[in-house]
């Protein structure tokens, strides 16, 4: 894999194997961060907003990554060496093997109901058959409004996450999402790419009255540089957006922060301090 270009072709395909293949070789972590993050504040976050389950709203999810995690007893090492490409073609044998392995490893207190939001139909399918979802969307909030059936799913929801979604879709979907949501005002959780404008993001929140707070008490290890073409790219456009290259990426790897955009209300009733100290700690 050389770029973004090359990884966007497994986005969607009936064999998840060569998206986690990718995952797996780029060391990409941010899923297990934020969902360490959810599930360690489930109970109070549910406490906080009356509900006995978290409906979570995976955006771009894709196969599921962060549904497997909440839903199972399993780790991203787990999920990478089953879905490593060691055999070739996906046909129903496998696929019920993997569908046995997860199923035997639910979490038996069913803390998390997850949808998952993509484009990507035959990703998002997988998810679901899989058991990482409990239901799925494929709609572009770019293009287009949300669908009656996500208007109404958008009034339920308590949290919004996203891992690994393409910086430029996020302002335009997450203002669909907050405009459509209503009064449970979802909480998001989302991780901050050096070089990515947040400019955009950050006037939506706004727009919504939503602020934004750290997770983390450091940056950590989001993935690894796919390729010296890939780290051109990306140290040109953190320097252009006046930001320091070399403290973004160390050591071959991104560095980011988990951040969660909440209403200011929501802000002073349950401080982020009660949530995670004083901050989450990556190794
Ligand atoms: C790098 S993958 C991240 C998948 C998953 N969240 C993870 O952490 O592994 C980026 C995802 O963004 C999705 N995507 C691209 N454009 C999108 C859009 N306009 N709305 C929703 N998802 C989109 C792709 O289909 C893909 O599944």
């Amino acid at each position: 894999m050389r770029n973004r270009k090359d990884f966007a072709a497994r986005y969607n395909l009936a064999d998840p194997r060569p998206y986690f293949t990718g995952l797996r070789d780029a060391d990409y972590r941010l899923p297990a961060v934020a969902c360490r993050f959810l599930l360690q504040s489930a109970a109070q976050i549910a406490q906080h907003r009356h509900t006995p389950r978290l409906r979570v709203l995976d955006f771009a999810g894709g196969y599921g990554v962060n549904g497997a995690l909440l839903a199972h007893k399993t780790d991203l090492a787990e999920i990478y060496d089953r879905f490593a490409l060691t055999e070739s073609g996906y046909g129903p044998d496998l696929f019920q093997a993997d569908r046995r392995h997860f199923a035997a490893r639910r979490r038996p207190e069913a803390l998390f109901e997850v949808h998952g939001l993509d484009i990507a139909e035959q990703a998002l399918a997988y998810g679901v058959e899989m058991g990482f979802y409990q239901g799925a969307f494929a709609e572009n909030l770019v293009s287009d409004a949300p669908s009656p059936a996500l208007a109404s799913h958008l009034k339920e929801v308590d949290v919004v996450m996203e891992t690994g979604a393409l910086g430029e879709t996020l302002p335009p979907s997450f203002h669909a999402i907050l405009s459509t949501s209503g009064p449970k005002r979802p909480w998001i959780l989302l991780a901050s790419r050096p070089d990515v404008d947040d400019g955009p993001l950050n006037q939506v929140f706004q727009r919504h009255g939503y602020t934004v707070e750290l997770c983390t008490a450091a940056p950590f290890r989001y993935r690894r540089l796919a390729s010296a073409q890939e780290r051109t790219e990306i140290f040109r456009n953190t320097a252009a957006l006046g930001r320091d290259p070399e403290a973004a990426f160390r050591d071959d790897y991104f560095w980011v922060d988990l951040l969660l955009a909440r209403h200011q209300d929501t802000v002073h009733a349950l401080p982020m301090t009660d949530l995670v100290g004083q901050g989450l700690r990556i190794d």
